[in-house]
């Protein structure tokens, strides 16, 4: 007897539907997605028992004629895709024809639909996967799909299901995902006792984010105004034409303040032409963006639109379609860091000792992490809701990220809170009791720490050196305040900028060591040693091969002691090894100039003269970053005049 056989389709169809549905919230997801996919202008969803009981979807779009509306129900029946090839160029969130065979497998499912231009429409009822009941009706132009009792012949994943405010915290997630993805759109979410949200067509996405989020929400952010990609100049991927390939990119959206700082992702937001994703390497580029700018283990609240040629982004790699694949990675990802960084040149403070210590705080992994600024991408779950990591929207999201529990003690940085739909109605789904002081008052005591002297670089510029804290740390004064200036940073910024500078006009020279030093590669070292191996001549190292997988240094980098010339060539291979294939050459001269100024500069534990720290301080008020070094620690801390008599009670 043979032992293969092809499964019934029944079958299969709740296999697929393990892969799509994992949740109430997953079909809103899907629903809302054929919603738009098919026109509407204005999509409601009611829920019932955080959508077990009932999820009902229905828009105005261009609905479905009779015979579409039952072959809709076919596996791989879809109207958005025909030829293999049109899966290099997806313009609609749809494409696969899984969705609703999937979401009729595991529920009770009825489709009332009604094509604009026919005069009757069609209900069709599916139970468990199986066609149940068809029928004609009279039923507006559009499409409705109501969904009951979720997983009600799937007991194992009914199991797996959240309490119902949970459930119903990831479905209000998803749709203000897609409200704010679509702005001149109108959505509704309702449950029984709740409008959870109701935005009316807005004209542009800073009204979406305040018809969800509110006033504060706003101050909070900087707008990334709409930017198309700058020529850069070099690549190193020959094949694209830079200028043609920089024409079609596109950013928008809004970056949070850097005061703002959340300890897990959960408030970044990442769209790839609408679509909502989670992206490793947009997200790496959204860490590199404010790399300077917060301490390490602390992330932005951050909405940011991509728009690039359908063909450069394939989006066939998921079955919920929330990952995507960039056709040239790099690019994008520098494309999205710089559209980033340049929003936030134009709100960068100086930290002050407050603020610091907070974040510092923040940084650390044990705290508890606050509910995020604008609900949570992650979990789809609304501002205030605790909730755990799910997939598909929580598939990126590293376990540690997930420590969030009732009341936590929490430093000031960490506790900003903000409540969607704080401008009208009810918070959606208040499922935590913990009181926590609103995001916005958190935020105004900080702020105005801060505003009260607008800290600038040439904020530095007459910085009088009063001596060292353990040989480490510079104490300076000025008319703003006292100032502490990490000297090892501080110079690593200077020599950072210096040598990319000399590197970008040709003229860097190396220094040749006395006596060579022999280094052993690793395979993959050798590779990308070959890889780099001009640009590292050109930054003043002179490697030649010694053996199969020994080189010999003969000249290193101006200030490099020969002791640290080993480790500086294996540093910089091992960090270009972890980057994508394709770098651009700006990332890779930043990332030498980088390594060689941090084995450069001055260390810790090092007294300085009164002439050594006036030349620093001189210099770093010359540099174009002097608040932080390349690696994004803060160089300089203000304790701002006001602070000082604030404390000492005198203000
Ligand atoms: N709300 C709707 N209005 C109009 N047509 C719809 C609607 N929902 C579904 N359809 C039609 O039914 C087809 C099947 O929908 P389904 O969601 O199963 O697949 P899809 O959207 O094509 O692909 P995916 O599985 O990736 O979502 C769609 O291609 C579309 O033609
Ligand atoms: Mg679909």
């Amino acid at each position: 007897m043979s032992r293969i056989r092809i499964l019934p389709e029944n079958v299969a169809n709740k296999i697929a539907a393990g892969e799509v549905v994992e949740r109430p919230a997953s079909v809103v997801k899907e629903l809302l997605e054929n919603a738009l996919d098919a026109g509407a202008r204005t999509v409601r969803v009611e829920t019932e028992a955080g959508g077990r009981r009932m999820i009902r979807v229905s828009d105005d779009g261009y609905g479905m004629a009779h015979d579409d509306a039952l072959l809709a129900f076919e596996r791989h029946a879809t109207s958005k895709l025909r030829t293999a090839d049109d899966l290099l160029s997806i313009e609609t969130l749809g494409f696969r024809g899984e969705a609703l065979p999937s979401i009729a497998a595991v529920s009770r499912l009825l489709l009332e639909t009604r094509a604009a231009e026919e005069e009757e429409g069609t209900r069709i009822e599916f139970a468990g996967g199986k066609l149940v009941g068809v029928k004609p009706a009279g039923l507006p132009a559009g499409t409705t799909v109501s969904v009951a009792d979720l997983f009600y012949c799937v007991p194992a994943r009914r199991k797996f299901l959240k309490s119902d405010t949970t459930e119903l915290g990831h479905i209000a997630s998803v749709v203000t995902h897609y409200a704010l993805a679509n702005p001149d759109k109108h959505f509704v979410l309702k449950s029984p006792t709740q409008d959870i949200v109701d935005a009316v067509p807005a004209t542009n996405l800073t009204d979406r984010v305040y018809q969800l989020f509110g006033r504060q929400a706003l101050d909070e952010l900087v707008e990334i105004p709409p930017v198309q990609a700058p020529v850069r100049a070099a690549i190193m991927e020959p094949e694209i034409e830079a200028e043609e390939y920089a024409a079609q990119l596109g950013a928008s959206g809004f970056v949070s303040r850097p005061e703002v700082q959340r300890a897990n992702r959960n408030s970044i937001y990442i769209f790839v032409n609408r679509r909502l994703v989670r992206d490793r390497l947009i997200l790496h580029a959204i860490h590199e963006a404010y790399r300077n700018i917060v301490p390490q283990n602390v992330f932005p609240a951050v909405l940011l639109f991509l728009e690039l040629p359908s063909e450069e982004v394939d989006v066939n790699v998921h079955p919920a379609k929330i990952e995507v694949r960039f056709r040239h990675p790099q690019f994008v990802h520098d494309f999205a860091r710089d559209a980033i960084r340049q929003a936030l040149t134009r709100a960068r403070p100086v930290p002050s000792f407050v603020t610091a210590a907070a974040a510092g705080a923040a940084g650390g992994a044990t705290q508890p992490s606050a509910p995020a600024i604008f609900g949570d991408a992650n979990t789809g779950g609304s501002a205030r809701a605790v909730i755990p990591p799910m997939t598909p929207f929580g598939g990126i999201a590293a376990a540690e990220e997930f420590t969030l529990t009732t009341a936590p003690a929490q430093p000031e940085a960490q506790r900003f809170q903000f409540e969607p739909g704080a401008t009208e109605g009810p918070a959606p789904n208040a499922v935590s009791d913990a009181p926590a002081p609103t995001f916005a008052q958190r935020f105004r005591e900080i702020a105005t720490q801060q505003a009260e002297v607008p800290a600038s670089a040439s904020s530095l510029l007459d910085l009088k050196p009063l001596g060292q804290v353990n040989a480490s740390f510079i104490v300076a004064v000025n008319g703003e305040g006292l100032w502490l200036i990490d000297q090892h940073v501080a110079h690593e910024r200077i020599l950072f900028e210096q040598h990319l500078q000399a590197r970008r006009a040709g003229q860097l020279t190396g220094q040749r060591m006395l006596v060579p030093i022999v280094a052993e590669l690793s395979p993959r070292q050798l590779v990308t040693f070959e890889r780099i191996a001009e640009e590292l001549s050109a930054n003043g190292f002179e490697v030649s091969p010694m053996g199969p997988r020994t080189v010999a240094i003969q000249a290193t980098p101006a200030g490099i002691a020969s002791a640290d010339a080993e480790k500086l060539l294996l540093e910089i291979l091992d960090g270009i090894e972890r980057e994508n294939s394709a770098i651009s050459l700006d990332t890779l001269q930043a990332k030498i100039a980088a390594s060689t100024s941090c084995r450069a500069a001055i260390k810790v534990n090092m007294p300085l003269d009164q002439k050594k720290m006036e030349w620093l301080l001189d210099e770093l008020a010359r540099t174009d970053a002097p608040m932080s070094c390349p690696h994004g620690r803060p160089i300089v801390l203000r304790y701002s005049l006001r602070e000082i008599e604030r404390a000492f009670k005198r203000i």
